[in-house]
């Protein structure tokens, strides 16, 4: 076991833990965002640099800082080691620096784009963003692909965050997309355009922690605030069954996995269930899902609102707003 302090509050942690599952083990305004890590995703994490913290100790044994910010979720942690993020005003910034990266070649289309109310850039951009933006030349533009009938590709709108490639790598059995190419011209693709057809693709979707990747049965119907979501389950031989159904009035607008406080789904659904299945008479309904994860999604759902007690307010940085860092 070893010891770990995350802005001075102290957990022992199974020997191989990483920081950031740590700080989820501790949970509310410690967390650092993470937007390519997903939990039962294999291998991923490690590209988007947005969980970034300070290790101001490193071990009881060796107590010397890190000498940069390190990625939390591939930093495994030492017994004695204190870490610092929301704490940090240098990390605060760093993020700012993060989320301006990420944002240089990603359109601002949130209200035309349907993953917003629900997107991890737009939740991160609204609290670390900048106002304006330094860069002065066009974004990137990419030819259109499509990849089948079911999936909206929008690469203009992609972080380059691997998390759809490791679904397709570990989910279903054949591959057939990928990054292409390397460095400002990288892109995800299917291989000479083969439409991605398998079972469980429908997972990509909702893995995708922005726009690219998007429901076409979904796409246009409504914002996401105006639907109800509920939980579901229904006996299926390929998947758990157990899902979210998203409705306007009597109408099942989506399907989608289950999610998490982290936005991570708790069971992959195959793609009868997420696609075919779209009549309440198809369901046996739960009752209404909680949306516990923060974000503009839980707005008419189950927000709660955060006592002013409650609100920590950090060293000012320009452009960065730390009112909203504590949930109740
Ligand atoms: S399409 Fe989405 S899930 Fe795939 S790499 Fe791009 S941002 Fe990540
Ligand atoms: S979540 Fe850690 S680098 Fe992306």
């Amino acid at each position: 076991m070893a010891k770990v302090t995350i802005d001075d509050i102290t957990i022992e942690v199974p020997d191989g833990t990483t920081i950031l599952q740590a700080a989820r083990m501790i949970g509310g305004h410690v967390v650092p965002p993470a937007m390519c890590y997903y939990t039962k995703l294999k291998t991923s994490g490690g590209y988007c640099r947005t969980c970034l913290v300070k290790v101001e100790q490193g071990s009881e044994k060796d107590p010397r800082p890190m000498p940069k910010p390190v990625a939390s979720c591939r930093t495994t942690v030492m017994d004695g080691m204190v870490v610092r993020n929301t704490t940090s005003p240098e990390i605060q910034e760093a993020r700012a620096g993060v989320v301006e990266f990420l944002l240089l070649n990603h359109p601002l289309d949130c209200p035309i784009c349907d993953q917003a109310g629900e997107c991890h850039l737009q939740d991160l951009s609204y609290e670390h963003g900048k106002e304006g933006t330094r860069f002065e030349f066009e974004k990137r533009t990419f030819d259109k692909i499509d990849i089948g009938e079911k999936i909206q590709l929008h690469m203009t709108r992609c972080i380059l965050c691997y998390r759809c490639v490791k679904v397709a790598d570990q989910l279903t059995d054949e591959r057939v997309h990928g990054v292409m190419n390397r460095g400002e011209v990288s892109e995800i693709s299917t291989y000479i355009e083969k439409a991605i057809e398998n079972d469980f693709s429908g997972n990509m979707i909702d893995v995708c922690p922005v726009g690219a990747l998007t429901d076409k049965t979904f796409r246009f119907k409504s914002r996401v605030w105006y639907t109800k979501p509920m939980y579901a389950h229904r006996d299926c031989d390929k998947c758990s069954g157990k899902t979210t159904l998203w409705y306007q009035g009597e109408d099942v607008l989506r399907v989608t996995g289950r999610k998490d406080v982290y936005g991570e789904v708790e069971d992959f659904i195959c793609n009868t269930c997420r696609f075919d299945k779209k009549l309440t008479k198809d369901w046996v309904i739960e009752g209404p899902a909680e949306i516990d994860r923060h974000s503009v999604i839980i707005q008419n759902h189950t927000e709660k609102l955060i006592p002013k007690e409650q609100v920590q307010i950090l060293p000012n940085l320009p452009g960065v707003d730390f009112t909203k860092k504590i949930e109740s």
